[in-house]
């Protein structure tokens, strides 16, 4: 078969851009979308990431500017996505179409697109504020991370028959190319997520990356709608216990 071909929208930064980079070395072609193109190193095997400049506010636009690239560059192999919104306008308004209408644009619009021998995958990135609510984020981002695993329940069943898989990685705050700086200087949060957190510490943009690389490619294959949570374990504490712990309280 030709190149596999794999488009990560969000795949610029943070976890798409360590994702792009794994794939890349495997001699992947990577469409890392973002509304900046970025810089990517060259892979040897043959890998290559094209950094693809697009927005997500946009999402008809979008699809038809990456429908030109699929006919240059080749069909797609998986289809991964990471975006949430970055913008200064409203953040309900700005979500729901970043999060919610752009993701099901892209699938629908991107779902004949899918190479016959290719893995045929599609994974949604979202939240474990999708379940549980923190008080830093918005109404807007807990409803959209929810919402988006139904929309990817949704789709594994309609795109079944076509042989697409489609799968939900929801991570907790991990630590990212972007963030390790500020995270390094944080002895004290650094401790408190040793505590609360069964693992004993902070994941990484790398590890979400590798579970979502598992999840698109073909060691998965009869793998689809289920959802992945990259934790550390995190989600299965008591949160009054994980309180009393990190508290010092005994008892
Ligand atoms: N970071 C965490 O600790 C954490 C925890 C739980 C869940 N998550 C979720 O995991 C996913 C990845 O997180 P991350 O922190 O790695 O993301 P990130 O570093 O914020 O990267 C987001 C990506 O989306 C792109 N993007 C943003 N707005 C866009 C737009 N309008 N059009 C096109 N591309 C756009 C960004 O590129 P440009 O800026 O160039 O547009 C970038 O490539 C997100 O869905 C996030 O909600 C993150």
């Amino acid at each position: 078969m030709a190149r596999k071909h794999s488009m990560i929208v969000g795949g610029t930064k943070g976890v798409g851009r360590e994702l792009a980079g794994i794939l890349a070395s495997e001699g992947q072609l990577v469409s890392a979308i973002g509304r900046s193109p970025g810089t990517f190193p060259e892979f040897p095997g043959g890998g290559q990431v094209i950094g693809f400049a697009g927005d997500v506010e946009h999402p008809d636009e979008l699809l038809a500017s990456l429908k030109g690239h699929i006919a240059t560059h080749g069909k797609v192999s998986s289809l991964v996505f990471l975006q949430r919104y970055r913008g200064k306008g409203d953040a309900w308004t700005g979500e729901l179409t970043v999060s919610m209408t752009a993701t099901k644009t892209l699938i629908e619009g991107l779902a004949a697109e899918f190479a016959p021998d290719g893995d045929r995958s599609i994974c949604v990135v979202t939240s474990n504020a999708s379940t549980f609510v923190a008080r830093n984020q918005t109404l807007a981002y807990h409803t959209s991370k929810a919402a988006l695993k139904q929309m990817a329940r949704f789709y594994a069943v309609k795109l079944g028959a076509q042989g697409i898989r489609v799968n939900i990685v929801s991570p907790c705050t991990f630590v990212k190319a972007e963030s390790a700086a500020f995270y390094q200087g944080q002895t004290a949060l650094q401790e408190m997520y040793a505590k609360i957190t069964p693992l004993a510490r902070m994941g990484t943009a790398r590890e979400v990356a590798e579970t979502v690389a598992f999840l698109c490619g073909p060691k998965s294959s009869f793998v689809t709608g289920q959802e992945l949570a990259v934790d550390g374990g995190l989600s299965l504490m008591l949160q009054d216990a994980m309180a009393r712990e990190v508290a010092g309280i005994a008892g």
